[in-house]
């Protein structure tokens, strides 16, 4: 790489000798700029106060210059200054282009391609449901709660008045977690068999009165088949206050069922039995594909059963009593509603498998 020589001989052949030689490196390291950064090197190279090429210059050729070399030397030095200023400056603007053009060249976009197809996600259809059956209840004044799906025996049984022997309880029927043996039985921990529980911690946390939907996840140690899922979805609902009877109940469920399944279907309430509920029903809808005259999805009843409902047993209220909840003063109803169920027959799915599948094909039919 070329180096600023000392002189020894001071004729004006010589001094245009050297000066040709200095142009000449000049001009080929301009040529070789080829970015920002290799510029910068090149600037500095050439113009740095300290041991540039033309401190180098002054240094070497004008101050080592004998007296009366030193006005032609001067002459000749001056010179250079701007035509070495020049070359920084339009290998600065061919870098920078370069620079541009290179980055033009690799973000290079072609706009003719089809654009990147975002898959729109949908509302499942338990989770649309789940929600359709909140917002008719939420329509009544009533708010939503949600509690563990992971509950202790006390929660899903015990505070809801069943007895100690009840077949429930069994791990036939109800899914335990595994290595509880040492606990008390009320302590051991279970998947929640259905949205009950929720009713006594709702009750504890809320004085009366109170009026609840609890949309979740239940789990019962069933084995899967097109209308049975080990899992599967329910809303309970709650409301307690003074002087809240069995005909109250009965309008709530009906006003809900037609808000569900249109203004033209009946209610049929007929006797049942719960531990946490006394009197107990259940309750069916009138048919919505046959209007009732019976077909294949009512198996020629008529009608199609949905919940189970009743007025909360006084024992429940025991287990609340300090918090407001004294049976001689306040009354309530409870039910509990299968939320796939009305899915499937909202959207006429046959196979209850179908909503825990994941297939999208499914699915997306739901957006
Ligand atoms: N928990 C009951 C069940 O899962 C339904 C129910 C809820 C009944 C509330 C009465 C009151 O079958």
């Amino acid at each position: 790489m070329y180096s600023v020589p000392k002189l020894a001989d001071w004729s004006a052949a010589a001094l245009d000798a050297a000066v040709r030689e200095l142009l000449s490196a000049l001009e080929s390291e301009a040529a070789q700029v080829a970015s920002e950064a290799e510029w910068r090197m090149f600037r500095d190279r050439w113009l740095a106060r300290k041991n540039g090429m033309l401190t180098q210059v002054n240094d070497l050729w004008l101050k080592a210059a004998p007296a009366e070399a030193k006005r032609e030397v001067g002459r000749r030095v001056n010179e250079l200054k701007p035509l070495v200023e020049q070359a920084v400056e339009a290998a600065q603007a061919r870098a920078h282009g370069a620079g541009a053009k290179s980055r033009l060249d690799a973000e290079r976009v072609d706009v003719t391609l089809p654009g990147v197809q975002r898959p729109l996600g949908a509302e499942h259809p338990v989770i649309r449901t789940m929600n359709e059956i909140c917002g008719v209840f939420r329509a009544m004044g009533y708010s939503v709660a949600e509690g563990p799906e992971i509950e202790s025996d006390y929660y899903n049984f015990e505070a809801l008045n069943f007895p100690a022997e009840h077949p429930a309880r069994d791990t036939q029927d109800t899914i335990f977690l595994a290595g509880q043996e040492a606990k008390p039985a009320r302590e051991r921990l279970l998947l929640r068999t259905h949205t009950s529980p929720v009713q006594i911690r709702t009750m504890q946390r809320q004085k009366p009165p109170v009026r609840v939907v609890i949309p979740g996840k239940i789990h019962r140690h069933d084995a899967p088949d097109a209308s049975h899922s080990p899992m599967f979805h329910q809303v309970e609902g709650l409301a307690v206050d003074t002087g809240i009877t069995f005909s109250d109940l009965k309008g709530t469920l009906d006003h809900a069922m037609k808000a569900l399944f249109g203004s033209s279907v009946k209610t049929r309430f007929q006797p049942s039995f719960f531990p946490f509920t006394e009197p107990s029903a259940e309750v069916a809808f009138s048919c919505i594909f046959c209007g009732g005259k019976g077909c294949r999805t009512c198996k020629q009843s008529g009608w199609i059963e949905l919940l189970g409902c009743g007025m909360v047993d006084p024992n429940v209220f025991e287990f609340v009593r300090e918090n407001g909840y004294d049976p001689a003063k306040v009354s309530g109803f409870a039910f509990g509603m299968g939320v796939d169920r009305v899915a499937m027959l909202k959207y006429g799915i046959d196979d209850i498998q179908l909503l825990f599948q994941g297939d999208v094909r499914f699915l997306e039919q739901f957006g």
